[in-house]
């Protein structure tokens, strides 16, 4: 539990085992690159298309006016910075190294397979959908409204996942309804990032570059930045819009899309003064789901890129390569 990041009160220094070598950590471009922001609230065949056009270009994209109640991201919010803030022996019961348990508080363990350390601890939450009381009741019962305020918040977040795949599968010549079942249908996983202020931000990282395993993540950023997106060689600053999820692509879309749509890399920088808390929301496939390229997007001219996997062979591979797009995609392209 001591290499909670959160264990202590506040770091002076930066450990050696937080370092990554400067070849690592390239900074981030001084470009003035923004992500489009698409109000989904506009006319469809408007979003529609900006919401391909974002996704093809950048694989990235902020939406607003998508229908989360405020309050509801908002409670979020706070009730996830308060669960960082709780005292020690409140967070102990939670905190496991175990990869295997669905819901747990954990530090710097998902992405390595050097041993390295990054700045960041993560509260994992776990539900099937719609959410049912054993899924609520292996959620923390601390800060005591948490178990309502999430559930309140994932139902109309997997909503908004929900309808993009709908408008991108429009979009792409898919039957709307190509998302639905199976490749959407496995838990929704909730990740929780807390990055704690940093001495010496320069010289780690939060989250190490990745791509997402899943179908769609929404995150919620906060109004801390933090995240970058890797753009043409380079690391672009996400600059934080209010009451905006960014969304991005995780492997599962990329597969499903033959390469249409794309699983962009991303990475998470510490703050030197402030915390960073982000709640990222991931829509998954079923463990037995066999995900493969959609018969419509692929023919003659487009043979299939990708071999189809079940998602649970799929999270095997994935586990031993480490998480940089380049071995992920040596693993599964054909
Ligand atoms: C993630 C992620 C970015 C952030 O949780 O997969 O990329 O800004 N988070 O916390
Ligand atoms: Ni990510």
């Amino acid at each position: 539990m001591e290499s909670l990041l959160s264990f202590a009160a506040s770091h002076e220094t930066l450990p050696e085992s937080f370092v990554f070598p400067p070849d690592q950590r390239p900074p981030a471009s001084s470009a003035a690159v923004s992500l489009p922001v698409i109000d989904l609230s506009r006319d469809r065949d408007e979003v529609r298309r900006a919401v391909l056009d974002a996704g093809k270009e950048l694989g990235f994209f902020q939406v607003v006016s998508h229908g989360v109640p405020e309050q509801a991201m908002r409670d979020m919010e706070a009730a996830c910075e308060e669960f960082f803030r709780l005292p020690m022996e409140d967070k102990a019961a939670f905190f496991s190294e175990d990869a295997g348990r669905p819901n747990r508080l954990f530090s710097s363990t998902t992405y390595g397979t050097g041993g390295e350390r990054y700045w960041r601890d993560c509260l994992r939450l776990a539900c099937g959908f719609p959410v049912d009381d054993d899924a609520r009741n292996g959620w923390p019962d601390k800060p005591h409204r948490l178990r309502e305020v999430v559930q309140r918040f994932i139902a109309p977040t997997r909503a908004v996942g929900m309808e993009l795949l709908r408008l991108l599968c429009e979009g792409m010549g898919l039957p709307p309804d190509h998302f639905d079942g199976d490749i959407s249908g496995g838990d929704v996983i909730v990740n929780v990032n807390h990055y704690p202020p940093c001495p010496d931000p320069a010289r780690t990282l939060g989250l190490p570059p990745h791509c997402d395993r899943n179908l769609i993540t929404l995150l919620l950023q906060g109004n801390v930045p933090g995240l970058q997106v890797s753009y043409h060689g380079d690391w672009i600053n996400v600059q934080p819009v209010p009451n905006a999820f960014v969304v991005n692509f995780g492997h599962q879309l990329e597969i499903a899309t033959n390469g249409l749509l794309k699983s962009i890399e991303h990475r998470a920088t510490p703050n030197a003064a402030l915390p960073r808390t982000s709640v990222a929301t991931f829509i998954m496939p079923t463990e037995d789901c066999l995900v493969g390229p959609a018969k419509e997007l692929v023919g003659e001219d487009n043979p299939p890129r990708y071999r189809a996997v079940t998602f649970r062979e799929f999270m095997r591979v994935y586990k031993t390569v480490g998480a940089r797009r380049e071995s992920v995609e040596k693993a599964f392209k054909i």
